[in-house]
């Protein structure tokens, strides 16, 4: 028998997995042994001070002989000292099956988090969402910088910037009164016009700290590609998490980017239809995130044909905001030149003696035919290409030390 079978509430999972990682331990589905069961290395391998065994996934349905099944799985693990854990929403049945496994069933004790005084006098019910900055939190004058930033940022597209503002300031009442939960936006549109700028944007204009939670759908168009998005299929591997649960975790700001929403399939655009629908994100083991007040961009190359081809009316019609980006003119492709210059410059002077004058863009303006260039990562190639060959003009003496010239353009290029 084993000592003792743990079980966790599937809010506090994450909290206690952060805690047994800083102290060292990982959690493993045993799932992995499942599959492998006759598999005696993977047994032999396994270290009882490292990691922890997740059993959930035993109970979840999919394995009918849970009572035999433990009996077997458990007793090769030989250390009596192996922690075992389970969600607690199958405690019952966890605590009957595996009663001739375990001597003791208990919870999970999760140590509080240091909160700063005075926590305790403000209203729960915010506080799962409110790790994340979001447009429906923002004051008036808050939203008032947040527009002009964001104008600021994104270049161009000027119609779609005077539609999101009005589309924001409906949203953030609506979403009040509770009948508009997420603010969604399909842009379509040619490569390298800001699409997904748009979301990169928002999340610089929040002031985000950590990493926008991005997911690129032309990395899900198997069919097994719900599974590995949203967590994995009932009981397969436990509490294994699905990319977008990751991301979205791991941010701290209410936007999503879905890149290339048309390479997915059927099943996933009726997930998102759900999304959109409840507010809540729901993996296949039943954890729920709720993103009411988010925004979530969706970007696609789709041409507008295919766009009513592709997806379905209903999510057609769940969209907010439809728009396709048209090529930048060719004043915003200035502005893109000099802000890209200037902060070149700023870059290379943080790092060099030689300082480089804040208004060199003027002179990669006359060198740049910006009208040839539509798609802006080619315009970004170029200017470092130009930037390179003025450097090596301008500080010839710098190209004959020992190869350092090589060294600052790699160094430089390599950053952008
Ligand atoms: N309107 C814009 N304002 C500011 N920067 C832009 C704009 N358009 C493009 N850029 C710059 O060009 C790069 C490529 O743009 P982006 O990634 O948004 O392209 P996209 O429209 O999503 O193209 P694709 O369909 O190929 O994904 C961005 O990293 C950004 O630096
Ligand atoms: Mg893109």
């Amino acid at each position: 028998m084993k000592h003792e079978l743990l079980f966790f509430e599937r809010d506090a999972f994450y909290e206690y997995k952060e805690q047994q990682l800083a102290d060292g331990y990982e959690i493993e589905s045993i799932s992995k042994y499942l599959l492998d069961a006759g598999n005696n290395d993977i047994f032999a391998n396994f270290d009882h001070t490292t990691h922890i065994i997740d059993i959930t996934a035993l109970a979840v349905g999919f394995y009918k002989e849970v009572q035999m099944l433990g009996e077997q799985i458990f007793e090769k693990f030989t250390n009596e000292d192996t922690i075992f854990i389970a969600d607690k929403k199958h405690e019952e049945a966890l605590r009957y099956d595996l009663r001739h496994c375990f001597i003791n069933f208990s919870n999970i004790e999760i140590e509080p988090h240091d909160h700063k005084q005075g926590d305790h006098n403000q209203p729960n019910s915010k506080s799962i969402t409110s790790k994340y900055k979001k447009i429906t939190d923002l004051t008036d004058d808050e939203l008032d910088v947040f527009f002009q930033k964001f104008r600021e940022t994104l270049y161009g597209h000027e119609k779609f910037k005077d539609n999101f503002e009005e589309l924001v300031k409906n949203f953030r009442v609506f979403n009040k009164l509770g009948e508009h939960k997420i603010l969604s936006l399909f842009l379509m549109g040619e490569s390298g016009v800001g699409k997904t700028e748009v979301a990169r944007t928002l999340h610089k204009c929040f002031g985000g700290e950590k990493k926008l939670a991005k997911v690129n759908f032309g990395n899900y168009s198997s069919e097994f590609s719900l599974s590995s998005l949203i967590g994995s299929a009932r009981g397969y591997i436990g509490s294994e998490d699905g990319e977008i649960f990751i991301r979205i975790r791991d941010t701290d700001v209410g936007v999503i980017l879905i890149d290339e929403f048309e390479k997915s399939n059927a099943t996933l655009f009726n997930y998102f239809l759900d999304v959109l629908e409840s507010g809540k994100i729901i993996s296949s083991l039943a954890e729920e995130i709720d993103l009411d007040g988010f925004i979530i961009v969706f970007t696609s190359n789709i041409s507008k044909e295919n766009f009513t081809n592709k997806i379905s009316p209903e999510l057609r019609s769940r969209f907010d905001y439809k728009g396709l980006f048209t090529l930048l003119y060719n004043q915003d492709k200035r502005k893109f030149v000099e802000f890209r210059v200037k902060s070149i410059i700023k870059k290379y002077n943080t790092e060099f003696e030689n300082k480089l004058n804040e208004n060199l863009f003027e002179y990669f303006l006359s060198q740049i035919n910006v009208a040839k260039y539509n798609n802006m990562r080619d315009l970004n190639k170029k200017i470092k290409r130009v930037f390179v060959d003025y450097i090596s003009i301008e500080y010839p003496e710098v190209q004959t030390d020992n190869g350092s010239f090589l060294k600052i353009a790699r160094k430089l290029l390599g950053k952008y």
